[in-house]
């Protein structure tokens, strides 16, 4: 279904969720500006499929979300190219294991500063332009991680469970504003470096804990943060969904 939305930033478009995100949102009919960290090419690569594909070719943004001032120059480089923008979906993000006594103290801090600060320094700046204009959509990408205990993730773990509680709260300031905030929660998803660092062991073990008894896909996640930034979501609000084949059922 085409949206009445227009303009998209995603974070993380340069990963496998981001990109499905991306694809998804761009076939919605919308801008998509393009973010990547490091990989650079990835997003380009990207933008040049979109313009091939649709009729809306995407914008590349480089920034480090975890630093306010990049996080300001890219919303505001993103307002100028599309006049605004309508929707954020803030799918950066880190990912490392290890056990909460042995896991160096900075890795804390790195985990919690893209997973979590990067999101809210995100939402931040997009929803000073959504409440002047009255609309918005937000969608955070959490994880199973942020719902439920794993052993091995407690530093991602906090990270993640801290972005249902920004959700949430977004969703109280701003939902008499015309904005929502929601949240989608993958469990393992296929092809991307979390489910490659796997063994096949590991990977056994935690899918025997999956209904679906499969890993997911990025375009499966893709399918929720689309029907989230749609006018048929206009009523839902503050809600954290678990994308996960059954995982936390
Ligand atoms: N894969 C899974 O099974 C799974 C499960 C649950 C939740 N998730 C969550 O889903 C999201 C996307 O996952 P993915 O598998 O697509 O991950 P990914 O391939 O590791 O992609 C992570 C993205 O975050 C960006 N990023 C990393 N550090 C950054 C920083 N300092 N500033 C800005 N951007 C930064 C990366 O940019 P560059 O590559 O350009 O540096 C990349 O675009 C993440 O939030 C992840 O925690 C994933």
């Amino acid at each position: 279904m085409t949206s009445a939305f227009r303009a998209a930033l995603v974070t993380g478009a340069s990963g496998p969720i981001g990109s499905a995100i991306s694809r998804r949102l761009a076939s919605a009919g919308m801008n998509v500006a393009l973010h990547y960290r490091h990989n650079a090419s990835s997003a380009r690569a990207l933008a040049l499929e979109l313009g091939a594909s649709t009729t809306r070719p995407g914008l590349v943004v480089g920034a480090d979300v975890a630093k306010p001032e990049q996080v300001e120059h890219m919303v505001d480089e993103v307002a100028a190219a599309f006049g605004d923008i309508d929707v954020l979906v803030c799918a950066a993000g880190v990912h490392k294991d290890a056990l909460t006594v042995t896991s160096p103290v900075e890795d804390l801090d790195h985990l919690v500063d893209i997973n979590l600060k990067g999101s809210y320094l995100c939402a931040r700046a997009v929803l000073r332009r959504m409440v002047r204009r009255g609309s918005g959509r937000i969608v955070l990408v959490s994880s199973v991680a942020g719902l439920r205990g794993f052993s091995g993730q407690g530093a991602y773990s906090a990270a993640k469970a801290g972005l249902t509680g920004l959700t949430r709260t977004l969703a109280r300031e701003y939902g008499g504003r015309g904005i929502t905030v929601n949240c989608v929660a993958p469990g393992l998803i296929r092809d991307t470096p979390a489910e490659r660092a796997l063994s096949e062991k590991q990977r056994g073990r935690l899918l025997a804990h999956v209904p679906a008894g499969r890993a997911g896909t990025a375009a499966e996640v893709a399918g929720l943060v689309g029907f989230l930034c749609g006018p048929e979501a206009d009523y839902v609000n503050g809600q954290v969904i678990a994308v996960d084949g059954g995982q936390t059922a």
